[in-house]
């Protein structure tokens, strides 16, 4: 693909529920400096008006295939040429199995075939509706064609059901657009430290005090943020995990371990602190502790842990650009979290309920909520590696974007 002076999309906006995000989708690409032509459905206009879409992009806005103005302005052929990608958001199965079948009856479907340029979609459906033979057969002809997929997610939906079929979060599909465009992930020449897993504090030769972290968000971050194209360290503590493909993973057993082998990965850009860094060690026993009579109870003297996350806050030349901790709390969610945000010194926080009703902890799901010095988002339960994408994709628009303070737009 040509790279052009101004980069440009085509968006094609159909009727889902899921069309209002792609007026937030509108705006983070004008933020990128990227030019958005919308092209409307007649359904997505029961969703969005065509007025919103045109205030947001600064576009004229197409929707008719007859309209006499909209042909002597730009043909729907010319239409279909004049931008680097197409994105269709959301992509309802309608649109997917009219695409599939070469249909043309409306500008949409008509852009869409007349088109050479390459085709983004990011679907949104029911999950009964992803999951049928027909949707997956015209996926699968689609795939084959060339069009790439973005999401869906899995979670609850508008309908209340759970499962694939939620649309990708803006952000997301914003990182794909931009990597795209630019031919290149957009984390490519940036250096990343990632820390995860728990701590383990020796007691004696034989016995550690440790907690139930189990390190799978922490690693999913280390592979996402190597997916965008970042030179990623992961500093483990002990995990069952296996090291994650084109990461370097440095393997710890303390918490003093641990901050040795972060301060050894500075300078870097980026430091997301997932780890559960036990807070206290022992002096261990050089020997196995014994039970010298069944009521004598050994006494262990806890000394504080260094803090790697406040460490790595600090104001310094070494500090990252962006610092991102983690706040695992079991009640007052957002209070503590903000109150640890202002305390370690960090850009962000991802704030999780690690209560164990939740199962957060040593499971697969995660529900966190990103706090930074502007306010709180709260984001859906969802997998632990769509968590990752999507910090991912925050991450890359927050480096791309020149700001001088943390913000969550
Ligand atoms: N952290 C760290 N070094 C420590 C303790 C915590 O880098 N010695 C980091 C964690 O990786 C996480 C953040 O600090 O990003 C918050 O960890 P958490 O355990 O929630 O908070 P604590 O500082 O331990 O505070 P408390 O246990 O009182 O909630």
């Amino acid at each position: 693909m040509t790279r052009r002076a101004e980069r440009s999309i085509l968006l094609v906006v159909c009727g889902g529920i899921a069309a209002y995000k792609a007026l937030e989708l509108i705006r983070g690409l004008r933020e990128h400096g990227i030019r958005v032509r919308p092209v409307i459905t007649e359904a997505g206009s029961r969703f969005v008006t065509p007025l919103s879409l045109q205030a947001l992009s600064g576009e004229r806005v197409f929707s008719d295939l007859f309209s006499l103005t909209d042909e002597s302005e730009m043909g729907h052929i010319a239409l279909s040429r004049s931008s680097d990608l197409i994105v269709v958001c959301p992509a309802t199965a309608d649109i997917l199995a009219r695409m599939a079948a070469g249909l043309a009856d409306d500008l949409a479907t008509t852009v869409l075939l007349a088109t050479d340029t390459p085709v983004l979609v990011a679907p949104a459906m029911n999950v009964r509706m992803w999951e049928h033979p027909a949707t997956q057969a015209n996926i699968a002809t689609l795939k084959a064609r060339g069009v790439e997929f973005i999401g869906p997610e899995v979670g609850r939906m508008a309908c209340n059901e759970t499962g694939p079929g939620r649309m990708a979060e803006p952000e997301t599909i914003l990182a794909a657009i931009v990597n795209r465009l630019d031919g290149e992930p957009p984390l490519t020449g940036r250096t990343a430290l990632v820390t995860a897993g728990p701590t383990h504090e020796p007691v004696d030769p034989v016995r550690y005090l440790a907690n139930r972290s189990s390190g799978v968000q922490g690693y999913a971050i280390a592979s996402a943020l190597a997916a965008a194209g970042a030179e990623v360290t992961l500093v483990s503590g002990p995990t069952t995990l296996p090291d994650p493909p084109g990461v370097r993973t440095v393997r710890v057993e303390t918490a003093r371990e641990m901050q040795a082998a972060c301060t050894a990965a500075l300078p870097c850009d980026i430091a997301v602190c997932a780890a559960a860094v036990a807070d206290w060690h022992v002096i261990p026993a050089p020997q196995k502790i014994k039970k010298t009579t069944p009521d004598a109870v050994p006494t262990l003297k806890l000394v504080p842990n260094p803090d790697i996350l406040a460490t790595l806050s600090q104001p310094s030349p070494m500090r990252p650009r962006l610092v991102v901790g983690f706040a695992a709390e079991t009640e007052h969610v957002a209070e503590h979290a903000g109150a640890k945000r202002l305390r370690k010194g960090c850009d962000w926080i991802v704030a999780n309920d690690v209560s164990p009703a939740t199962g957060i902890m040593g499971g697969t799901e995660n529900e966190i909520m990103l706090i930074d010095a502007t306010g709180c988002e709260h984001w859906p339960r969802m997998d632990k590696t769509q968590v990752a994408r999507r910090l991912v994709a925050r991450i890359a628009i927050f480096l791309h974007t020149p700001q001088p303070d943390s913000e969550i737009a």
